[in-house]
């Protein structure tokens, strides 16, 4: 049996931080509709998607106890690159000093989960890749209309990562894992080269949770587990609503998710790290524990898996 493990993990928020006051005082809006309507109360914005990459994935190396010429294989997934070409991985690998290969992956806000299983599987299968850093970075604030109300209170910025080390004796990282895509559903959330974020929110709300809780209780299924065995629930943080009515249908208990939206906002690829991150500082992980992660974002994407934490 070989497999591998998260051995180190960090994340970046930029240092501007806004609040649901600041839009009232510029927008047709209110602190109380969108902590009801979203659970947002303040997000952060600022940096690049490189930036912010490189500040998480340089502490993610350090808490692994690994030097960045170690990690042969680095996973960006964002849905904001800094240019069209190259990719974004091009600049953090160079300014990381990593080795090996990199690419970009864009599954919008369930890259994160996509990056994660597609690592995974790169070190499992044994062709040439031994430690990776998965890192999930996005500045949605350069594509979101600050002038919308329906969408400029729910986007920001910030950036997650993990290294991933395979271990011949380790027993498999991910235990199940869905990831799909429903592309008649890309009219709701979209956004043109140049312009900004269109999104239907009530539809875009309506499907994801049906993608999601259908998606989680696949993976929970196929590891052949029961949904209260899951310690830690790491959602994809867009809205609280949509989080809750997962949690209840699921039947997860409610203080095992993970929420971060709430001083972060919708921030994409970052969400899940972001997320993950927090909860593994905050001790909330012991060895051996199940972890679901669930995302959904636009296409429309989906991707859940069933990961076992072993350092
Ligand atoms: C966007 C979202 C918060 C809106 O909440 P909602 O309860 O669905 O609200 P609706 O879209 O039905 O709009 C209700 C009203 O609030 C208004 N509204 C929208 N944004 C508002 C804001 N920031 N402040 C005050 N009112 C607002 C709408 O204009 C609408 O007014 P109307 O009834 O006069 O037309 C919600 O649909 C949502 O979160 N959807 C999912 C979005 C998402 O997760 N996107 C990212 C995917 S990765």
């Amino acid at each position: 049996m070989s497999g591998s493990s998260i051995t180190g993990w960090g994340s970046a928020l930029p240092e501007k931080v806004v609040t649901n006051a600041d839009f009232e005082a510029r927008l047709d809006t209110s602190d109380a509709w969108i902590v009801e309507r979203t659970g947002i109360r303040e997000r952060r914005i600022g940096g690049t998607t490189s930036s912010l990459a490189i500040e998480a994935g340089a502490a993610a190396i350090t808490r692994a106890g690994l030097s960045p010429s170690d990690i042969d294989l680095l996973v960006l997934s964002t849905t904001t690159p800094d240019k069209a070409v190259p990719a974004t991985s091009a600049t953090v690998h160079a300014q990381l000093g990593c080795s090996g290969a990199a690419f970009d992956l864009n599954a919008a806000c369930a890259g994160y989960v996509y990056a994660l299983v597609t690592a995974d599987a790169m070190l499992t299968a044994r062709i040439g890749f031994d430690r990776a850093l998965v890192i999930g970075s996005d500045t949605l604030s350069s594509i979101t209309d600050f002038e919308d109300r329906s969408t400029a209170v729910l986007f920001a910025d910030g950036a997650g990562a993990v290294v991933l080390e395979h271990r011949q004796d380790s027993e498999p990282l991910v235990l199940a894992s869905d990831l799909g895509l429903d592309g008649s559903l890309l009219p709701i959330l979209y956004c043109e080269h140049g312009g900004y974020l269109k999104m239907e929110g009530r539809e875009v709300f309506r499907r994801a949770v049906r993608v999601t809780v259908d998606s989680a209780a696949k993976v929970i299924a196929q590891a052949g587990i029961a949904a209260d065995e899951i310690a830690l629930f790491v959602p994809h943080q867009a809205n609280q609503r949509i989080i809750d009515a997962m949690i209840q249908r699921l039947g997860i208990p409610r203080e095992r998710a993970v929420i971060v939206l709430d001083r972060t906002g919708n921030t994409s690829s970052a969400s899940i790290p972001l997320a993950l991150v927090e909860a593994a500082d905050a001790g909330r992980l012991s060895e051996g524990d199940l972890v679901l992660f669930s995302g959904f974002g636009a296409g429309m994407t989906w991707a859940s898996a069933v990961v076992r934490w072993h350092q």
